[in-house]
């Protein structure tokens, strides 16, 4: 059943909670660099080869974006192939189709401007977190020299006398304008510098595609990135870095339910941030580096947890998608945490099921124990201070989107009683494999609810 075919009582997990997580989970290649990747397959002359890659939602909204661009995309196990070599331009209602379920087809521009010279962007999806503004690709890419047209039914770019290299600085370091910019740029005539650039692990490892596709991309200190432009570029073959959104999710789950939890695939280097705060915190990790059977096990060490004032930044900062997971953590800390969250203005909407559920939160405008930053000047609620420690008890939960949708789910394993926690499928799925039988495998008491 596709997400869009559940009534909202079919796309229900009922959870009966107190019981810790125990035992072991893989985690895959990193939403967020399998489905870049995949655009920049697009690129090539010839079939590009991606794996680790994960069975989730945002993978398949992806393969249809490039399939309905002509790319020939098939998944064996969890190996990707993509052969672009008949790459066409695809009708507005085609592409509208997914419309509304990802923010990726606007990191199609670049490349489908380079390939036929025009490309459609439709309404963009994504999470609710923020305003979520595409200004920063938009500029870019007409420095870059592409016509941006906007209609009703969405964006329209062309690129009439070709891609030139540019000098630009973002106002902030964004992940997806600075993939914009790569993508765009490697085939640009002339070089291009990209000054404050997002430098996020996922980023390096695109950079390590467009290397092996034939790219020539210098990564320079203090943010600068530089690309020059190459006429041609072929296929790659590469094994996405792993997922530490989703290694950081299971570890927090072993902690706010006090189990004991090994996330094979975890990868020390890309978390260190997070392992830091973890420890911080009181809780407890090992780093077994096999590189084929390794990963990092997390677990609560029988100890009171402790708190701590945090705030979430760009890499190699303490990531926002690491935000809702920890603050569910710190409501079983024994005193007063602070988060304050700068990367996005409107990440707390998730706080209020939460504090249904008994934990004590309170959210602020001031940037809260950390440095001023842009949110607190134009007054939104992006501070919380998180009271500790709070039984948590069951409740009802609407999923407002992935990743705090996952952190209902770790309240609801952490409460007292048994909680039904609504939007999984629509949500969870988008971002997190085979959740449901990873939970099982630990030892989660959850259930579907009956339908006729
Ligand atoms: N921004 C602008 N203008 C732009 C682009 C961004 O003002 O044109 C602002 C945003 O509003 C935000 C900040 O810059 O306040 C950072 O946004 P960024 O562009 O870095 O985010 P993104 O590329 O849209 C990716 C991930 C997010 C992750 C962020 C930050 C993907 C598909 N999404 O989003 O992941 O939170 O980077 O690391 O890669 C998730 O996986 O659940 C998720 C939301």
């Amino acid at each position: 059943m596709s997400s869009t075919d559940a009534t909202p009582e079919e796309d229900m997990l009922i959870i009966h909670g107190g019981t810790p997580l125990e035992g072991d989970v893989t985690v895959r290649g990193a939403k967020n660099l399998v489905s870049k990747a995949m655009v920049a397959a697009l690129l090539g002359t010839s079939p590009s080869v991606l794996r680790s890659v994960p069975a989730i939602r945002d993978v398949e909204v992806v393969t249809g974006l490039l399939r309905v661009h002509g790319v020939d995309v098939e998944l064996d196990g969890d190996t990707l192939y993509m052969d672009p070599t008949s790459v066409e331009s695809a009708g507005v209602e085609e592409i509208n189709v997914h419309a509304g379920t990802s923010r990726i087809p606007i990191l199609l521009c670049g490349p489908l401007l380079h390939r036929l010279g025009r490309a459609f962007i439709p309404d963009l999806g994504g999470c609710n977190i923020g305003g979520r503004p595409i200004d920063f690709h938009l500029d870019a890419l007409r420095e870059f020299g592409a016509v941006v047209e906007k209609d009703a039914s969405g964006t329209h770019l062309s690129a009439p006398n070709g891609l030139h290299g540019i000098r630009y600085e973002l106002d902030f370091p964004s992940v997806g304008a600075t993939e914009q910019v790569l993508l765009t740029a490697v085939m640009a005539k002339g070089t291009t510098e990209l000054r404050n650039a997002a430098i996020e692990p996922e980023i390096i490892d695109l950079i390590c595609v467009l290397q092996k596709m034939g790219a020539i991309i210098k990564v320079h200190t203090n943010r600068v990135i530089e690309i020059v432009g190459v006429d041609e570029l072929k296929g790659y073959r590469h094994r996405a870095l792993p997922d530490r959104i989703e290694a950081a999710s299971w570890a927090s789950a072993a902690l706010a339910t006090e189990g004991s939890v090994f996330v094979r695939g975890a990868q020390q280097a890309d978390m260190m941030t997070f392992l830091n705060v973890f420890r911080s915190i009181g809780g407890a990790y090992e780093v077994d580096d096999d590189p084929v059977e390794g990963g990092i096990r997390f677990w609560h060490p029988g100890t009171a947890l402790k708190p701590v004032a945090l705030e979430t930044d760009v890499h190699p900062g303490l990531m926002t998608d690491w935000q809702q997971p920890i603050v569910v953590a710190l409501t079983q800390a024994d005193g007063l945490s602070i988060m304050h969250e700068t990367v996005y203005e409107n990440r707390f909407g998730y706080t209020s099921e939460l504090r249904r559920m008994g934990a004590n939160i309170e959210l602020y405008s001031d940037c809260l124990g950390g440095t001023p930053c842009r949110w607190g000047r134009r007054n939104f609620l992006h501070s919380a201070v998180i009271a500790g420690p709070s039984k948590l008890h069951a409740a009802d939960l609407q999923i407002p989107d992935l990743r705090a949708g996952f952190s209902h789910l770790i309240a609801a394993m952490a409460a007292e009683g048994t909680s039904r926690v609504y939007g999984v499928d629509r949500y969870i799925t988008r971002g997190y494999e085979n959740f449901e039988e990873k939970l099982l495998g630990l030892g989660a008491k959850i259930e579907r609810p009956v339908t006729k």
